[in-house]
């Protein structure tokens, strides 16, 4: 993991949070991957990693799980900027879309920076539409930044149906 962020460390600048030095070295992605183990253990964040051979090219999370009535997660995901425009992206979220349901889940939703062009195409093309836009809704290098928002159901069944796994209990 170390490697591939050290690798993307400039493809993924523009969207992700600013980073500690130390996210970027085995020691602090040990501490990382401990942290993703622990919230998959406590249903809150569950991570999937694309690998190339003996490389990590990739990574999709799906993450705020929330329970109860809503049944919801969020997912953020990138693909190695060697690998781009080879569907890799598509298809994890496509795997996250079948998880999800695996999962219990109803719903999945994405958020985009507005200018994020690649991104958005990559949703709509995994069955994601856009439903709406979000002021100042997360915060990117320094500044609270607007985000277009994507969502896809995942299937109507009732809460509780053992078929579909719901979890009815936690929030
Ligand atoms: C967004 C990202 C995950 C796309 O990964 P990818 O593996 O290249 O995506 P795919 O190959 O599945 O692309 C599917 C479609 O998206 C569109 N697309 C992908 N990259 C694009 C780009 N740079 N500009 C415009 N459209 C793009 C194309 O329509 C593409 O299909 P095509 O190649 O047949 O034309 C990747 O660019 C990335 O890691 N970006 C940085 C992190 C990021 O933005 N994460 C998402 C935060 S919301």
């Amino acid at each position: 993991m170390a490697a591939a962020y050290v690798r993307n460390r400039e493809h993924l600048e523009p969207w992700d949070p600013v980073r500690a030095e130390s996210f970027f070295t085995e020691a602090g992605q040990a501490v990382e991957v401990g942290r993703q183990l622990e919230d998959r253990e406590r249903d809150k964040r569950h991570t999937f990693v694309l690998w190339h051979g003996p490389d990590v090219a990739g990574r999709i999370a799906i993450d705020n799980v929330a329970r109860g009535v809503l049944q919801s997660a969020t997912l953020g995901y990138w693909v190695d900027h060697e690998h781009l425009r080879r569907g890799l992206a598509t298809a994890l979220v496509e795997h996250a879309v079948v998880a999800g349901r695996a999962l219990g889940l109803h719903r999945l939703e994405a958020g985009t920076r507005p200018h994020n062009e690649a991104s958005q195409a990559v949703l709509r093309r995994a069955g994601f539409q856009e439903y709406g836009r979000a002021e100042r809704f997360l915060f990117i290098r320094g500044e609270w930044t607007d985000h277009v928002l994507f969502q896809r159901i995942l299937h109507d069944e009732p809460l509780g149906n053992p078929q579909t796994g719901n979890r009815v209990g936690g929030s």
